[in-house]
């Protein structure tokens, strides 16, 4: 038996990427609950041999490693950067020295990142533009220029005999488990996690990539990390909804309360709301998953913002959420602030700071001194209600409430 398993996905291409199991955070920002993985692909043709992508740096050998089972290494030809960020590049420095001639190929933007990043000299680049082609013999490689996939340079491969779209981060989800996506019994909602988080600020350049690749005939699309599509169809479906900005009639509610004043109206909040039929994601933030926040904030039409004030603002907690709300740009049509203060009050000013510049339009704000009185929890249901009336508005006018994805 060979020291790694490195399986064929299709006919002379080679799966040499790694699987991070116990890596826990992304970005040192986002939690991973099942890891995740760098997929790094090897294309042989009858002439040259192409690795498409490297790894996370640390797992140098590991990728030479498993280069070195299929060819030597030293024979390589090219290396595609689709992507520059050092979790599919941070590698290149070590396949370019050990490989001895191959080059780098890659797009303008990535070629001056691959200089100042990885110390590409310049006679080991080639760059390309959208619709160029390299052959290998017997197999064709045309690149696509998909910027914002998630920098500036970023760039898909497509492998024309085998009709494979190496995307990079693009379809990707963050998960060390499974080769393939039928593997993965929680895929989608993996991806859409890993959507919200990495792809959801780019969606209108994800829709125009969308519009892109539309043409090809593509049987297996191979992005960089976590599973290989061979059900294509069904990871771009759920892309044309998410980069749509498609919304369900759906509240996500994220709140804190340090003395059960602010979740008092939460609940009555969310009561009303279900009552109305409407579905309802709720995160108290002190120990809520941001990655589970970024899926749900995918596909929903309103956000509830709960918090007490703390030192004349927002808990600290409710302005990260805030924050992230603000830069992830997710589709949110609607909002409500829900808030209580013990002597001054301020932090439903601070949320609609930090809210005001986004498309949010703000239905609701109830600032209440101390635990809401019955008064208090009416004009709650009464903000649930108008909130739900919008909703519903939106539905039936635009019939915009979307399958789940
Ligand atoms: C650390 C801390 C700081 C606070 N700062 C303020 C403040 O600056 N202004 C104010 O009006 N209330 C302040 N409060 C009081 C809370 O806002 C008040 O008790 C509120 O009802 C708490 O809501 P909760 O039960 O949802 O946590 C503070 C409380 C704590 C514990
Ligand atoms: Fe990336
Ligand atoms: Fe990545």
């Amino acid at each position: 038996m060979k020291k790694y398993s490195v399986p064929e996905i299709s006919e002379g291409v080679y799966w040499v990427g790694v699987k991070d199991w116990n890596r826990t955070m992304f970005d040192a920002l986002i939690p991973l609950p099942q890891g995740t993985t760098y997929n790094a692909y090897l294309v042989k043709g009858k002439e040259k041999t192409v690795l498409i992508d490297t790894v996370n740096p640390g797992f140098e050998k590991e990728l030479g490693e498993k280069i070195g089972q299929v060819i030597d290494l030293a024979d390589l030809d090219y290396i595609v950067m689709n992507h520059a960020e050092p979790d599919h590049a941070g590698t290149i420095p070590y396949i370019i020295k050990v490989s001895k001639e191959a080059s780098l190929i890659t797009t303008e933007k990535g070629a001056k990142m691959a200089k100042i990043y990885y110390n590409v000299p310049e006679k080991r680049i080639k760059t390309v533009k959208d619709g160029d082609i390299i052959e290998l013999g017997g197999k064709t490689l045309k690149f696509i220029e998909a910027p914002w996939l998630h920098w500036p340079e970023t760039m898909f491969t497509y492998l024309v005999d085998n009709k494979i779209l190496f995307s990079c981060d693009f379809f990707g989800s963050h998960t060390a488990f499974g080769l393939y996506d039928e593997d993965v019994e929680e895929l989608i909602p993996l991806a859409k996690r890993y959507f919200g988080e990495i792809m959801m600020p780019f969606k209108n350049m994800g829709k125009k990539a969308l519009e892109k690749v539309k043409e090809l005939e593509i049987e297996i699309i191979a992005p960089s990390h976590g599973p290989v599509h061979k059900n294509p169809e069904r990871i771009l479906e759920a892309y044309r909804t998410w980069t749509a900005g498609e919304t369900r009639e759906k509240v996500i509610i994220v709140y804190v309360s340090m003395w059960n004043s602010t979740q008092a109206m939460i609940k009555t909040m969310v009561e009303t709301l279900l009552s109305e039929g409407i579905e309802v994601s709720l995160y108290n933030l002190p120990t809520a998953d941001i990655g589970d926040i970024a899926r749900d904030l995918v596909d929903s039409r309103a956000i509830v913002l709960g918090t007490p004030t703390v030192l004349a603002g927002m808990h600290p907690l409710a302005i990260y959420a805030s924050y992230l709300v603000k830069a992830l740009r997710p589709p949110l049509k609607y909002g409500a602030v829900l808030s209580s203060y013990g002597w001054g009050g301020g932090a439903p000013r601070q949320a609609l700071e930090i809210l005001g510049p986004t498309k949010i339009e703000v239905v609701g704000t109830l600032e209440i001194n101390g635990p809401p009185s019955a008064d208090d929890h009416q004009k709650v249901i009464e903000i649930g209600k108008q909130l739900s009336n919008k909703i519903k508005e939106m539905g039936n006018a635009a019939d915009r409430t979307v399958k789940r994805f």
